[in-house]
This record gives structure tokens, sequence and C-alpha cells, in this order.
């Protein structure tokens, strides 16, 4: 059975405010997102090192094809570009790609351009990053409950794993949105349940490794409970002000429905 955790963590990004930082510049919003890749670049290299497993990345999302058609055709041939130009330092540095999202109605380059590059990357076992195109979760969400074999065995976990074509979704930890809006506009809403949420200001175009690694930082404070309670400090531990009515109670073990990755990966991972 798949697990839910990866090994390392699951991070996911929506990059938005590629628009917005090139707008500012008096530039046509496709300088955003070719400034975009730059910052994509940085944190692919960062990530392992941060102790980054997987990396799920909102590229083109099903409601972005109410744009110009000259913008989508523009990040189209970027994406097709990229693929082509990085997929050999992908094999040099371990980096799995993968996308998820529809395929069916992307340009047949673009789509061909994924298939190659998720073939010649499959070994790579440092970093999986999936690239999400044409996605929407809630299709998702349908598309996969449709193909179960029998929804009435149906578990959490299985669903999981149908998410993704290639068998290996898991529970995201963090979950960042740059440019200051704070929603999560139909990206990996079931993988998302118990996510930590880390909202910037930042415009995608000027969040690098830096921001990258203070996004980490953030999450690695953060109390993650599951629904449980706070862990219960061990008795005797000094400067540990109990107030007079509290009632001392064990920390409940996680949910196993709530897998994730552990805030400090293990040795190795
Ligand atoms: C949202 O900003 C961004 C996108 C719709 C495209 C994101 C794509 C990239 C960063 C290009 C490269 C991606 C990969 C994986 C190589 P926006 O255009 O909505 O910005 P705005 O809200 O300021 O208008």
């Amino acid at each position: 059975m798949q697990s839910y955790r990866s090994a390392g963590l699951h991070v996911a990004a929506i990059m938005d405010g590629n628009g917005r930082w090139a707008t500012r510049r008096g530039l046509p919003r496709c300088a955003g997102h070719k400034a975009g890749i730059r910052s994509v670049r940085e944190i692919i290299e960062a990530a392992p090192d941060l102790g980054v497993g997987t990396l799920t990345l909102f590229a083109f999302s099903s409601d972005n094809w109410r744009r110009p058609k000259a913008e989508i055709d523009t990040l189209f041939g970027l994406l097709s570009r990229y693929l082509r130009t990085e997929v050999a330092q992908f094999v040099d540095n371990g980096v799995r790609l993968t996308a998820i999202g529809r395929r069916d109605r992307l340009p047949r380059g673009l789509a061909a351009g994924i298939t190659q590059a998720e073939r010649e990357t499959a070994e790579g076992q440092r970093l999986h990053v999936r690239v999400a195109l044409d996605y929407s979760a809630r299709d998702a969400i349908l598309r996969a409950v449709k193909a179960a074999p029998d929804p009435q065995t149906l578990t959490a976990e299985s669903l999981l794993t149908l998410l993704d074509d290639s068998g290996t979704c898991t529970d995201v930890d963090l979950l960042i949105r740059t440019s200051g809006e704070q929603r999560l506009s139909d990206f990996l809403l079931w993988e998302c349940a118990y996510a930590e949420l880390y909202f910037t200001p930042c415009l995608w175009p000027d969040f690098g490794a830096r921001q990258f690694a203070l996004a980490i930082d953030a999450f690695r404070g953060r109390d993650r409970r599951f629904g449980g309670l706070a862990p219960v400090p061990a008795v005797g531990a000094a400067n540990v002000q109990w107030p007079a009515n509290a009632a001392v109670t064990a920390p409940q073990p996680p949910n196993p429905a709530h897998r994730s990755a552990p805030l400090m990966p293990a040795a190795g991972e």
C-alpha cells in the first residue's frame, strides 16, 4: 500500500504574481512568467538541502484557459522550452519530473515533452517535482473517484494514490502561495487536508532560495496537531507553569489517516 507521506517534506506552491511583477516594471505579463522560471530553478535547486522530497508547482490551472490566447500560447511555449533545456540537468541531479492534471487539451508538443521528460527522469531519487498543468483539484478528485475499481472499498489512502497517474501522491505538508493572495484556487484540495499554509506578499519572480528557506523555517516552527492535542511537556521539565485548573492529558497519537512527513526529516531522507 502506498504511504501517505513522501521521503522528505511535500511542499506545494501556487506561483502567483508574475503578471503584477511584470506590469510594475512596464513589461508585458509574459516577462513575468519568464522571470518566474528563474524562481522555479532556484527552489528546485534549494529543495533537497531543505529536507523537501516532493515539490508540486501550480503552473497552469484549468481556470487559466480564460486568459488571452496569446498569454496561454507564450506560457506553454516557455514550459515546452523549459522541459527541453532542463531535463539533462534533472537527470544529473537526481530530479524526477512528472505532471498532474489533464493532458488531452494541452498542445501536442507540450504533452509529448512532458511524456519524454517523465521517461528520462524516471530514476530520479533526490527530488520529485510535480508540475500541475491544466489542473483542477475538483476535477482530479472526480476523475479519481470514477477511476476507482470499486467506490465502495475506496479509502482515503487509495483515493490519494488515484489522484496522480504515477501513483505516488502524498499529503502536502506545506502549501506556499505568493503575491499576498490567500486562497487555494482549486489546488490539491484533497492532499492539503492538513497542510500548513504559508502566504507571503512576495511576488513569485522575487521568490528565491532565501524566501523558500524562510517558508520552510516557518513551517518547522508550526505546531502540527492533526486534530489531537499539543504535546505535553515531560514531567519535571524546567520552567513549565501549568495553569491551576489545566487538565493534563496525554498527547494523542496522530490519526494514521493524517500521517505526514516529520518536522525534522529522519537522517538519510
Ligand atoms: C500566476 O501569476 C502564474 C501563472 C498562471 C503561471 C506560473 C508559471 C510559471 C512560474 C512559469 C514556469 C513554471 C514552471 C513549472 C517551469 P499571474 O500571471 O496570475 O500573476 P498576477 O496575479 O500578478 O496577474
